[in-house]
């Protein structure tokens, strides 16, 4: 049976590349033939969010943007990467096994260091966390505790999912197979644009935000970069931020309405305000579900606990026999 694993951090507000590059591709492919596991990585984000109150508030409004883009928790385990202490413990162990090198190799290690070289710093290694360090070893952990076969992901966290493949063939070599070698499940190879132009990211200031209210969704598709064209004038919609934005959500048939429109020279105005009301379309079930979870989160720390409980049925009985492997077991 096939084992389904993500989690997302929470390190910033979920948006609409997350939705569209994350949370929809991995619901859509749940179906009753497997088991899933979605998780809030909240100990990755303590190596990015230094603010206690902030870490509550992101991991609570990744756990409502999963609950209200339609995730069911009463057929997938969902829970929070925290309240699972097998996954730390693991992360010990395989640590034993992993060499430093591969993780030297790692992207997002070695953009740190690049950007240190970069700015002309003594040390490659200023200001950079173990826990960043090691980021891709705890990714593993998560995804080899409770045995995932595969792996929905987008296609920056590629390097990640092979490295996790490394470690566990490691593991099985030394120990005798036990660890599935999961494969990375890349669907969406499309990246969402910004509001700039840019990719879509929590780093940049771009988003546009998944659980909002219209006012605020309005503006941030009105911040939407466009050019000094004016209404009348013929627009291009190849390589048009505005239109790489609208094609990432809309249907074949409203993008082919739309290059119409550029064509006869609709205002920047009333294309924005086209793709506002679609979006907002598109939303709309998600952010009524959103506005009554905002209201009862003891529901969902209830949703996320029995989470953790369903899935440590399956980690505890891993990690005892993952220590047993390697010697570590009670006379
Ligand atoms: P961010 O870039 O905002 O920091 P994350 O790295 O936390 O986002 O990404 C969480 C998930 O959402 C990942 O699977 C990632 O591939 C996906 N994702 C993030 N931004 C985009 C985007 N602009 N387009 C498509 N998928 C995205
Ligand atoms: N690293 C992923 C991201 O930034 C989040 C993540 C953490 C993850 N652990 C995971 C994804 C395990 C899949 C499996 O998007």
């Amino acid at each position: 049976m096939k084992r389904i694993l993500t989690g997302i951090t929470p390190s910033g507000y979920p948006h609409l590349g997350n939705y569209i590059g994350a949370i929809k591709p991995s619901l859509d492919l749940l179906d009753e033939k497997c088991e899933s596991f979605l998780f809030i990585a909240d100990l990755h984000a303590v190596i990015k969010v230094s603010d206690p109150n902030k870490l509550e508030e992101l991991s609570t409004a990744i756990a409502m943007a999963w609950l209200a883009s339609g995730l069911d928790p009463n057929t997938t385990s969902f829970y929070r990467q925290s309240d699972v202490p097998e996954i730390t413990e693991l992360a010990w162990l395989l640590s034993c096994i992993t060499e430093k090198g591969l993780l030297n190799r790692a992207h997002a290690y070695k953009a740190a260091v690049d950007q240190n070289n970069e700015s002309g710093k003594k040390e490659m290694d200023e200001g950079i966390s173990l826990g960043l360090f090691s980021y891709p070893l705890l990714m593993a952990s998560d995804i080899l505790t409770p045995n995932a076969t595969h792996v929905p992901v987008g296609k920056d966290q590629q390097q990640h999912l092979e490295i996790t493949r490394d470690i566990a063939e490691k593991f099985n070599s030394r120990y005798g197979k036990f660890f599935n070698v999961p494969e990375a499940v890349i669907q969406n190879e499309k990246t969402v644009l910004g509001t700039d132009g840019r990719k879509m990211s929590k780093s940049y200031n771009n988003i546009i935000p998944l659980l909002s209210n219209e006012k605020e969704l309005r503006k941030s598709v009105m911040k939407i970069v466009t050019n000094s064209q004016e209404p009348g004038e013929k627009k291009e919609w190849k390589d048009n931020t505005l239109f790489a934005i609208y094609s990432s959500f809309a249907s074949v048939e409203k993008q082919e309405n739309m290059k119409n429109l550029f064509e006869d020279g609709i205002g920047w105005g009333d294309a924005k305000q086209k793709v506002f009301e679609d979006l907002n379309q598109m939303l709309l079930p998600i952010r009524e579900k959103f506005m009554e979870l905002s209201n009862n989160k003891k529901f969902i720390e209830e949703i996320l606990k029995s989470g953790a409980e369903k899935v440590r049925l399956q980690t505890v009985p891993a990690l005892k026999e993952v220590k047993k492997l390697v010697g570590i077991s009670r006379l």
